[in-house]
């Protein structure tokens, strides 16, 4: 593969090597979206040909078109030899619709979820997430946008004609075999290609063109920036359209994250703009940098070699053409009002604590834990009360940087080691880089709208290795009004539902300052069959806990918080 990556840049550098027409997804413009997953093959590479997974294709996903309040109807319908999931990366939907590692779609079966799109409008992505697989799933080629569409975003003088002055992006590295077979949970991603399409060209019109970017490499982050240091303008963040819009020359894009920009090539006719990673300028500790590791020198195992590592390479060479007609000629400034929690506000505050479980140089690819655990399917890591307000800080104990992303909610970065955001990260986000060596970033969001004791919502690393790697957990949003009556509160807490034949229960002790620490599930035999301690940073006084192991008889919940310890039968049917 190096060799074709030499080529590759002596090609871009010499404009000899020949370049691929730039593949644009087709689009689903439907309340009614049938997404078929499929085996398929691709000529990513000249030579052999490659095997790839694909939506309604070969590879990647038809980009679906919506608009804010339409009521969606769809069905994925899994026609890979594998299980698998879809999740809807970034939108506000109920856990159950989410499409998260417990809602899997068996080889053959159709998963048909049914919401309201109820978000901004927004560039969102869709992606399998079966746990332990989704690195898998997605470097063999399964992802897709989701252009969300509202009248804030169409009573602004925008691009919004797909194909012709509004592109989408999708940006990865892969890594290919001496077979041309692509490789998951590898760091030999040597390979950059834009949807799909190696060494890519796109003609664009010159006037003011918008670009819906999304990083979905597995690892890799791009310092994204034009040839010439040309300025392009940030129009939107992960989760919607920006206060005003941002002059920029550099945009770095982790693994997950998405940006609109706009770029004018107004009076560019003829000439050629590339869009590019400016890598070499990466610090230490992000990966894509020279050194992975934070303290300088510090090299990680399995990191290097790799040609793109602290390398500047191209992404995407933009070939000015004629003006279409009726273009966009101005860039807007002031956009949309974003308006983020106040930080006097949040009900709870948590502390997620990112790390290896091997350390030193040996920590690249896990595995990983949250607050000192893996991910479990089988435990809630912790319940999050419906319309609280509650600031996450996540602090990062490894050596390199990780894109945090929460599913469910859009959060606002209050700071970064104790720094306001850069201006490219203000606005709504679901994914943040937190650098590395002690980072911490501190985020701030609200638990609206979905309460489920069922089904759990994610939070993890988006570096896929990482996600598959242990570095995910589960929490659940439980309306703890709907269900609680004052005769439950009795004894100082609830547990509900009880008599229960759900895959959770729930226990909220009534005085909301005091901490449940642990709980035991005896049966009636006296015997102890469920344990767990609840990490020091997620203790609160509400709590959720799987009981589906749990056959159909009465069993005692024992409490203990820090100053009582609670008792309570209850009954699995
Ligand atoms: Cu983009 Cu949990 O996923
Ligand atoms: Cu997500
Ligand atoms: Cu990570």
């Amino acid at each position: 593969m190096k060799q074709l990556f030499i080529l590759f840049f002596l090609g871009a550098t010499l404009g000899v090597f020949s370049q691929n027409q730039l593949l644009i997804p087709p689009t689903i413009e439907s309340t009614n979206i049938n997404l078929t997953l499929q085996n398929g093959t691709h000529q990513f590479l000249s030579g052999q040909i490659t095997t790839t997974m694909g939506a309604n294709g070969n590879v990647l996903g038809p980009t679906l078109i919506v608009n804010k309040g339409d009521n969606l109807n769809i069905n994925v319908t899994n026609n890979l030899a594998q299980t698998t999931t879809i999740h809807w990366h970034g939108m506000h939907v109920s856990a159950s619709n989410d499409g998260g590692p417990h809602t899997t779609i068996a080889p053959g079966a159709t998963w048909n979820p049914q919401f309201t799109v109820l978000d901004k409008a927004t560039t969102f992505w869709y992606h399998p997430h079966l746990d332990e697989f989704t690195d898998e799933h997605v470097s063999k080629g399964i992802a897709g946008l989701i252009i969300v569409k509202d009248t804030d975003e169409a009573a602004l003088t925008l691009p919004r004609t797909y194909g012709t002055d509004d592109f989408p992006l999708v940006i990865q590295t892969k890594d290919f075999d001496a077979n041309n077979q692509i490789v998951n949970h590898s760091n030999a991603d040597d390979v950059v290609m834009v949807n799909a399409t190696v060494n890519p060209k796109l003609n664009v019109p010159a006037q003011v063109v918008r670009f819906r970017v999304l990083n979905g490499s597995s690892q890799r982050v791009f310092n994204l920036g034009l040839s010439g240091n040309k300025t392009f303008y940030q129009i939107a963040t992960d989760g919607g359209l920006k206060n005003t819009s941002a002059a920029l020359t550099r945009l770095k894009l982790a693994p997950g994250e998405r940006t609109e920009i706009l770029i004018d090539f107004a009076g560019l006719n003829g000439q050629t703009v590339q869009l590019m990673s400016y890598a070499s300028e990466f610090g230490n500790g992000i990966y894509g940098a020279t050194n992975p590791g934070m303290s300088g020198g510090m090299t990680l195992n399995n990191y290097n070699p790799n040609s793109m590592n602290g390398a500047n390479f191209n992404i995407l060479q933009l070939d000015v053409v004629a003006q279409t007609a009726n273009p966009i000629t101005t860039i807007p400034n002031s956009l949309v009002t974003v308006t983020p929690y106040l930080e006097a506000n949040s009900d709870q505050s948590r502390t997620l604590t990112l790390s290896p479980i091997t350390g030193g140089q040996n920590q690249l690819n896990g595995d990983f834990t949250i607050n000192s655990v893996s991910m479990d399917m089988n435990t809630i890591n912790f319940t999050v009360p419906l319309n609280n307000i509650e600031i996450w800080t996540i602090q990062n104990n490894s050596a390199i940087s990780h894109p945090f992303h929460i599913h469910d909610i859009q959060y606002y970065i209050l700071d970064i080691n104790g720094n306001p955001p850069p201006e490219y990260l203000k606005g709504w986000k679901d994914t943040v880089l937190v650098p590395g060596g002690q980072g911490t970033v501190r985020v701030i969001t609200k638990f609206t709208d979905f309460a489920d004791d069922t089904v759990p919502y994610m939070y993890h690393c988006h570096m896929l290795t990482h996600e598959d790697g242990g570095m995910m957990g589960q929490f659940t949003v439980v309306d703890t009004t709907a269900n609680i009556d004052d005769e439950n509160f009795e004894n100082g807490f609830t547990l509900f539902p009880n008599p229960s034949k759900r895959v959770y229960m729930t226990a909220k002790l009534k005085n909301t300052n005091e901490k449940i620490q642990s709980f035991a599930i005896i049966n009636q035999l006296g015997q102890i069959v469920g344990y767990h301690k609840i990490h020091e940073n997620e203790v609160s006084n509400l709590i959720s806990f799987p009981v589906f192991e749990y056959s159909a008889g009465i069993y005692i919940l024992k409490l203990y918080s820090n100053s009582k310890i609670y008792t309570k039968k209850f009954v699995i049917e």
